[in-house]
């Protein structure tokens, strides 16, 4: 293998303005930012389906340790961006303490995780605003709903709204990071109403049998089912908190501010999960709420139409912003890769009026819009898990490595118990990688395969480092 494979990035400047983004983020939009990624499809639709199928009412328990493996790595991504900085995300960490080629292939796998959780949560999207469309006597036909697989012709509600955010993005991202803010404030509200009456309305009976699914069973078929195969597939509601890293540059003090905006933003999404999953589970039957709106239908289930409308109404937004923020940070990670010479530069030209990555922005809208219209939710969303995952598990061994090899590297954030924290975010990721099914590591390990074959035709010889290595 060639030698300059493992080179190692130190600090790039750009100093071109042409590939520059612009510094407006507070510590507060960081955190705001990681809410908005966080809460969504996982927790409005994902516990449910869990709960009736995998874990029951202990689907407190997938939450609680799915939670423990996102906050072990949450700890590594804080302080990584607060010390190795750049351009952020586990593809600039992974550059600084691995290399080259794992940060490519870092960086290709964020692009799987980000791209397919967009499309899939668009999917849930369309899902939500047709019931409220429906439940206003407008409904639109199955042909324009649903995709080919699933009997219709295209998704067209999944491919518009990500057309619409894409406007949203190219307007800059000041302005996003406003109506992300509006919009986190609403499915808050939303949230709060549902905490409101639940608590109100729990039947402790509704908990027993706390358990009944176990802790792990493979069902005949290939299904996994249990407590611990319901943290894997709940594992999805803590996707995005990650993707505040991916602003470093647009961060006013990335440094200080996004160590913050990483640590308040999922301790935060956390607590809401237990409470939420607990309280859903206390006032319906757990096998009652395998719908693809179980937040809503509890309410409904209890007699309270008003608020159950008002829920979904919130829910449309929630969604809204977990694409907003997660097309957001694809963007980003597509144009450090292109800025770093391992993608075509194409994709990092900035536009000199809004200084967003427009090229970009508008590429990965059409693409992500297609793949939400035509592609159905389940064959999605099983891909982005393992993606997430796997990265987790190489910024935490990031922090080990970075540790030994750079010892004297300013730290403003030091993770916790080293190296024992990042160990365990290892352990803890890589078991719940382990839970997913077989189909699912298939499809990850031709993805990974498609990005060496890019790696090696086109990556290693436009690298940007390449270059600077041949130099001297
Ligand atoms: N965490 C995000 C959600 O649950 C991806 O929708």
């Amino acid at each position: 293998m060639p030698l300059q494979i493992f080179r190692t990035k130190q600090v790039v400047s750009h100093d071109d303005l042409d590939h520059v983004l612009k510094r407006c983020l507070s510590a507060w939009d960081l955190a705001f930012l990681g809410v908005g990624a966080i809460i969504g499809t996982g927790i409005f639709v994902l516990t449910g389906i869990a709960a009736a199928t995998q874990a029951g009412p202990a689907i407190i328990l997938s939450f609680i340790i799915a939670g423990f493996a996102c906050a072990f790595a949450a700890l590594s991504y804080a302080e990584l961006s607060s010390s190795v900085g750049g351009c952020g995300s586990a593809y600039g960490y992974s550059y600084a303490a691995f290399g080259e080629l794992i940060a490519f292939i870092i960086g290709w796998d964020l692009l799987l995780e980000y791209g397919i959780s967009v499309a899939a949560v668009a999917n849930g999207w369309s899902g939500y605003f047709n019931n409220a469309l429906t439940a206003i006597g407008m409904p639109l036909p199955d042909m324009l709903t649903k995709a080919p697989k699933m009997g219709g012709v295209v998704n067209l509600p999944a491919s518009a709204i990500i057309l619409l955010l894409m406007g949203l993005l190219i307007a800059g991202v000041k302005h996003s990071a406003k109506a992300n803010n509006a919009m986190v404030a609403v499915k808050l509200i939303t949230i709060s109403i549902f905490i409101g009456i639940a608590v109100f309305n729990v039947h402790p009976d509704n908990w027993h049998p706390f358990m009944p699914f176990g802790w792990f069973q493979t069902l005949p078929g290939g299904k996994t089912t249990g407590v611990l195969a319901g943290a894997s597939l709940v594992f999805f509601a803590y996707v995005g908190f990650d993707a505040v890293s991916t602003a470093a540059e647009e961060a006013k003090n990335p440094q200080r501010d996004l160590p913050f905006g990483i640590v308040t933003s999922l301790s935060f999404c956390t607590v809401i999960y237990i409470i939420v999953s607990g309280l859903l589970t206390g006032v319906v039957h757990y096998s009652d709420l395998n719908v693809s709106s179980p937040v809503a239908h509890a309410l409904t289930l209890l007699g309270y139409n008003w608020a159950s409308a008002l829920i979904a109404t919130g829910v449309i937004a929630g969604l809204t912003t977990v694409m907003l923020v997660l097309y957001y940070g694809l963007t980003r990670i597509i144009f450090a890769m292109s800025r770093d010479g391992l993608l075509s530069p194409f994709f990092s030209k900035v536009d000199t009026k809004t200084r967003t990555p427009v090229r970009v922005i508008l590429l990965c809208g059409i693409i992500m819009a297609l793949i939400a219209g035509f592609i159905p939710l389940g064959d999605l969303a099983e891909l982005v898990n393992i993606g997430t995952l796997a990265a987790f598990v190489l910024v935490c061994l990031g922090v080990i490595v970075l540790r030994i090899t750079k010892p004297d590297m300013k730290r403003p954030f030091r993770s916790p118990f080293s190296p024992l924290f990042p160990v365990l975010g290892m352990l803890s990721c890589g078991a719940l990688m382990a839970f997913l099914p077989s189909i699912t590591w298939l499809r990850f390990v031709i993805w990974l395969f498609i990005g060496l074959i890019v790696y090696f035709s086109y990556s290693m010889n436009h690298s940007k480092l390449a270059e600077s290595v041949q130099k001297y």
